[in-house]
């Protein structure tokens, strides 16, 4: 299988040589974690290559994104001028008070026209679907992940990642596990306490095709550098 680097020193290894190209691969772990740190360095990464990267927004504003983007000595502003990278926020359409006019299906219109049409490299959702619709209707979420996911994968040029709010089994937020199952790939972020801190970890869970380290890693959030794994728990 092809693979492409993620971006991250280390996690290429992990992952028995990169992302598996053209499919979808899930980041999942609770909030602050560093899920959004983790795309914007995939997303970096194919820009720095000279290739074009879109990173949809569905429940933090992109300025936020960008200011962390910022905050760790990240600039996008570039690819951003030159078109090479595009952010598209749906923040808006989903939590105006008077505009709730985005559906799950207008979604996966959006995102499969616009990365074909555009030849879009890098894809990512940040996150998979709207917190707002965490208690929808099990099935019609179920539908649109698996639609998603299905479309994404057909475009055999565009490697994606999606992100969601927490694993399956945990009792934080997920989406009923429907994304898990689709993707081709899980990447599971967490933070564990260690003794008397707390400590981030990364772990492949399931990587379709390629034979992977099941390891866990501690890392660490740094400017200027992003995710920096340090050592095997
Ligand atoms: N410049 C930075 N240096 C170190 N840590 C940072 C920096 N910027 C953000 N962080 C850490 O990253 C966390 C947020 O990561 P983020 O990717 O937004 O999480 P998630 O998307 O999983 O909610 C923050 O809680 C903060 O601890
Ligand atoms: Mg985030």
């Amino acid at each position: 299988m092809h693979t492409i680097s993620c971006g991250i020193e280390g996690v290429d290894q992990l992952l028995g040589g990169g992302l598996p190209k053209g499919r979808a691969t899930l980041v999942a772990g609770e909030p602050g974690v560093g899920k959004t740190i983790f795309t914007l360095q995939f997303l970096l990464e194919g820009l720095r290559q000279g290739e074009k990267a879109v990173y949809l927004s569905i429940d933090e504003r992109a300025t936020h994104i960008l200011s962390d983007a910022v905050s760790l000595g990240w600039d996008f502003e570039p690819y951003l001028a030159s078109g090479q990278f595009k952010i598209l926020d749906l923040t808006k359409q989903f939590y105006s008070q008077s505009d709730s006019s985005v559906s799950l299906g207008d979604i996966i219109k959006l995102v499969l026209g616009y990365t074909r049409e555009q030849s879009i490299h890098r894809l990512v959702i940040d996150p998979v679907a709207p917190l707002r619709l965490i208690n929808a209707d099990q099935a019609e979420i179920g539908d649109y992940i698996r639609s998603l996911i299905y479309g994404i994968e057909s475009d055999t040029e565009c490697t994606t990642l999606l992100t969601s709010y927490a694993p399956v089994g945990s009792h934080q937020v997920s989406y009923h596990g429907i994304e898990e199952f689709a993707a081709s790939g899980i990447i599971v972020l967490k933070l564990e306490k260690m003794g008397s801190k707390y400590a981030r970890t990364l772990r492949i869970k399931k990587m379709r095709g390629s034979k992977t380290d099941l390891s866990e890693w501690v890392f660490e959030i740094m400017s200027g550098r992003g995710i920096v794994l340090r050592q095997a728990v």
